[in-house]
């Protein structure tokens, strides 16, 4: 009887598969359309064809709007998030499909799906990031015309930063026979691992979805990259209909080479389901053979070695491209982040594409792989998605499909299931995080589970550290020598632990404030000071976890917050600005000068000394301007002009940071002297020229650097990151504009407009400068302003056109502008009093007045500042006419940005007079108004520099 079922099954799949390729898995993300509407599942169907925009995915339809101040939430940088998404897609598959089995993977799509075949539902998932598997087959048409409707729906307040809106993620149509592979069916783990042998375990779940029962032979091969088989073998498994069966194989290979962050060999293990002797089904997953140990007393060990964890944490965006995952994209943050030395990221605090663990993999990264920022309890207002909505439903779900997904990577060497969760505040908080940890080691027991824990004190007293595996410390710095304090407890001598975020510290790249160590203080610029010594309050400069890394053995090492910059959480200017301040690297790759005391730290091989801050100031001369410098050598000697400052040698004197930021207060403490790689000439004077920088070790000059005094801009350096890109959808070039003296230096102070325009067989996907407070949009726009002389251009191909691509960019003509140092804007002596002034609330200003006249030749010009409300009143006046007043009382809340604009002028000269002057008999508590810049238009003008041009080639 037995034997009759299995000749049946094997005719029907015979009849049904025809070709010797069983199982396909197509990309299914070309032709979508899309629709932001509130409409419902009844009314969709009325929305006319003509609102529908076709798209291509990954999408975020965010992103391509651009910030809308004031209007989107601070947190998610005033991008509009909120809303009813609505995808579709015609498709028809072949009728030989028919009898087949048919899902339709998605690897993320933000947020609440709800997905319709042919107007039935056929799937769900609130979670926005996590991956999951629909299966069309029962409403499948073959031979006919198809809809897949996707409905996605993101509430107001839910999380805290951007998370971009739409199918952000790849999506695969996967056909397969009714037996096959389950979906992550494939587990590979490596119970034994040795010199000269690894024992390889192999769990495999086959699904039976046909209507017969019958017999499956498992076949396993793992492949070294030479194409060599290395170990095999096969196993046979009854499996009875509507059923699944998991059959486990041990095999193994000899002699191993191991996955390693210097040599991230991947064997490929081969899995093929047959019936009777003919291949159904195939899957190819990765293995890396390699040993974890996380050690109490010493920290983690990776083969037996061991390393410190020199990581970041990021968020998922990638700068200009918004949310929608691009491999290129993820994979040169990770070349700059290898640059740096880093050599782990955490994957902060949600599901990550499934491409950036593909890149960890193969590049060697490791990967602390998290699930949740929150569980059931909401952070402040940030209540209406997820959590506490879905928690109780859907948790355990997340964690299933999560863990399944992931746990191949041999990148992922520990799971985490939250961040700063405010359970750690409960009593009871334990329970929960328990229940976690064993959900997430039900479908691994091969990695430990960890959780970013901010409550130090808390999340022992409530047994929440007991409830994981790793103790994980967000910011364990803030008390002190925490680390060792936590290890000398006897009751934990025997927990590993880790620094699971650190530092936050605010920095703009090439933006400098004078005095720098101040405490953090508001500025009009809307820019953080690149000395990198400040951050919020639980926050502390990179220096100091590096001292406390390299004096506890005990904590594996750390997690920066963050390696980039991210959209939202643009702190401290949540209501002026639109993306982070926390990275090591700006939102375009562009490392600030922080990257360089990580460099020091964490290559220490690699021979490197930078300066800061540049070296252009007009109208610094003779002012106090002291210059750090990041080394890994042990002494640096500092020229300027030719003229020694003198030597220092690390350890001695003041080699290290004076403690003058606040955070330094009160931490009460500074990194010791010997751990930092920054030394510091306090008392240099600006002269313009040269500075130049000598750096020992050992007695051995092992590098020296240049930073020059720049002239005006006289042109534009254009360079990509590769000559060469493939002609497709999905590869890209990433342009880096800086701007150049006539010497060719680097010019600093370059904050111009650009304009870019691109020819031949490539399309420009997105511009950027990394200025946090520029709201202009990123994508859909040929001009971009350049911050602190850079820029950034993001080109791709064109699908299967291959050819060259030439990439244009120049000043913009006509534009010109002059910010609050330009002697050109004419500031009366008493305007001068108000600018950056915060009155207190004693002050009786209404006498204040300040006046500031612009006089230009031209067609138009613009006023850009900010004030706070209440402040007073704006009074514009164009050629002594009164045009305008802008009242604070009335208008929006810090109204900033664009202040007035003249609209269209005749070509003559021109005087614009604001005046700004309190109310009569008003007090204020905050009152502060700000000229920024000032930009006119005059056609006549022509930009000081010819326009640059690369060619980059697609093939
Ligand atoms: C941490 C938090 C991060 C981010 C950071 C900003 O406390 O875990 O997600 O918000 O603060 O400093």
């Amino acid at each position: 009887m037995r034997s009759r079922i299995v000749a049946l099954l094997i005719l029907i799949l015979t009849a049904v598969s025809g070709s010797a390729v069983a199982r396909e898995r197509l990309s299914f993300n070309q032709d979508w359309q899309m629709l932001k509407g509130d409409y419902s599942d009844e009314t969709i169907a009325d929305a006319g064809d003509e609102l529908w925009t076709s798209v291509r995915l990954p999408h975020d339809w965010a992103i391509s709007q651009g910030p809308q101040k004031g209007q989107g939430m601070k947190n998610y940088g005033h991008y509009l998030l909120q809303g009813t998404y609505w995808y579709r897609k015609t498709f028809e598959l072949p009728a030989a499909d028919k009898g087949k089995c048919v899902f339709v993977d998605f690897e993320g799509a933000m947020q609440d799906a709800t997905i319709y075949l042919n107007g039935e539902q056929v799937g769900r998932w609130a979670n926005g990031y996590a991956s999951f598997r629909v299966d069309l087959t029962h409403e499948l048409k073959c031979g006919q015309e198809n809809e897949l409707l996707v409905h996605l729906d993101l509430p107001k307040k839910f999380t805290r930063w951007y998370t971009g809106a739409g199918i952000y993620r790849n999506v695969w149509l996967v056909k397969t026979e009714p037996v096959h592979f389950a979906n992550w069916g494939v587990y590979v783990t490596t119970p034994d691992v040795r010199d000269d042998y690894a024992r390889v375990e192999i769990e495999t779940a086959v699904d039976n979805d046909s209507k017969l029962s019958g017999k499956a032979q498992i076949e396993v091969s793992i492949v070294d990259q030479d194409g060599r088989v290395v170990a095999e073998g096969d196993v046979f498994a009854s499996i009875r209909a509507g059923k699944t069966k998991t059959v486990s194989q041990k095999l193994k290979v000899t002699d191993p080479e191991r996955w390693d962050i210097n040599n991230p060999y991947l064997y490929d293990v081969v899995t093929k389901l047959k019936i009777d002797g003919k291949e159904v089904d195939e899957q190819t997953t990765p293995l890396g053979i390699r040993t974890l140990k996380f050690d109490a007393d010493n920290g983690f060990f990776l083969n037996g070695r061991h390393v410190k964890i020199y990581g970041v944490c990021n968020h998922h965006d990638l700068g200009p491209l918004g949310t929608a995952f691009n491999l290129r994209a993820a994979e040169r943050q990770l070349e700059i982040l290898r640059e740096m030395g880093c050599n782990a990221v955490r994957t902060s605090h949600n599901v990550p594409a499934p491409g950036l663990l593909d890149l960890c993999d193969k590049m060697g990264f490791l990967v602390m792989d998290e699930l949740f920022d929150m569980w059931k309890l909401p952070k402040g207002e940030h209540n209406e998605g997820y959590t506490p909505k879905y928690w109780d439903d859907w948790w355990r779900k997340d964690v299933e499909n999560f863990v399944k997904r992931d746990r191949n990577h041999p990148s992922v060497i520990m799971w985490s299931s939250g961040n700063e969760i405010p359970e750690q505040n409960q009593e009871d908080g334990a329970e929960l995080c328990a229940a976690i940890t064993q959900e997430f080691h039900k479908y691994d027991s091969t990695r430990p589970v960890t959780a970013g824990f901010n409550k130090n004190y808390k999340s022992v007293d409530n047994g929440l550290v007991d409830a994981v595996d790793i103790a994980g410390w967000n910011y364990g710095t803030k008390n002190g020598d925490w680390y060792n304090e936590f290890h000398n407890r006897p009751e934990y001598k025997d927990k590993p632990q880790i620094a699971t975020e650190t530092v936050s510290c605010h920095s703009s790249r090439g933006y400098y404030r004078f005095p720098y160590g101040e405490p953090h203080k508001k500025g009009p610029e809307l820019q953080a000071c690149s000395y990198v010594m400040v951050s919020p309050g639980y926050g502390y400069p990179g220096d100091m976890e590096l001292m406390r890394q390299a004096t506890s053995p005990s904590c594996m090492g750390e997690f920066i917050w963050t390696g980039f910059d991210y959209i939202g959480e643009p702190y401290p200017y949540a209501a002026q600005a639109t993306l982070s301040y926390y990275g090591v690297i700006d939102l375009c790759g562009f490392p600030k000068d922080i990257f360089y005391d990580y460099q020091a730290a964490w290559r220490p091989e690699h021979d490197m000394v930078h300066i800061l801050p540049h070296w252009t100031w007009p109208g610094r001369e003779g002012k106090q301007t002291p210059i750090h410098v990041f080394t890994n050598g042990d002494e640096a000697e500092l020229f300027v002009n030719g003229k020694s400052h003198g030597k220092r040698r690390k350890g001695e004197g003041n080699a290290t940071i004076k403690d003058n930021s606040n955070q330094f207060k009160s931490l009460k403490e500074k990194p010791l002297a010997q751990y930092s790689n920054r030394m510091i000439w306090e008392d240099v004077t600006y002269e313009p020229g040269e500075v130049r920088v000598v750096a020992w070790k050992n007695g051995k000059k092992i590098a020296e650097n240049t930073v020059h005094t720049a002239g005006e801009v006289a042109g534009l350096r254009v360079t990509a990151d590769r000559a060469v890109i493939k002609a497709d959808y999905e590869d890209l070039a990433f342009v880096t504009v800086d701007a150049v003296d006539a010497e060719g230096h680097f010019v600093p102070t370059f904050n111009e407009q650009l304009e870019f325009s691109i020819e031949g067989a490539g399309e420009l996907v997105a511009l950027g400068s990394g200025n946090p407070a520029d709201f202009a949009a990123m994508q859909g726009t040929s001009s971009y302003n350049a911050f602190y002389g850079k820029c950034l251009a993001i080109v791709r191909g064109i699908d299967d056109k291959p050819g060259s691509i030439t990439v244009r960019v120049k000043g913009k003509p006509g534009w010109q502008t002059l910010d609050d140092s330009d002697p050109s804007i004419q500031f009366s002596s008493e305007w001068k009093t108000w600018k950056g002034i915060a009155f207190n609330n004693t002050e009786h200003y209404a006498d204040k007045k300040g006046t500031a006249t612009f006089a230009f030749k031209g067609t138009r010009g613009q006023v850009y500042g900010f004030m706070r409300p209440n402040s007073g009143i704006i009074r514009v006046s164009v050629d002594g006419v009164h045009i305008k007043d802008i009242d604070c009382y009335s208008e929006k809340a810090d109204l900033n940005a664009l202040l007035f604009d003249t609209g269209d002028l005749s070509q003559r000269d021109h005087v614009i007079e604001v005046v700004v002057a309190g109310r009569k008999n008003e007090l204020s508590t905050s009152a502060q108004v700000n000229l920024d810049k000032f930009s006119y238009y005059d056609p006549t003008a022509t930009a000081t520099f010819s326009a640059a041009v690369i060619k980059i080639k697609t093939q």
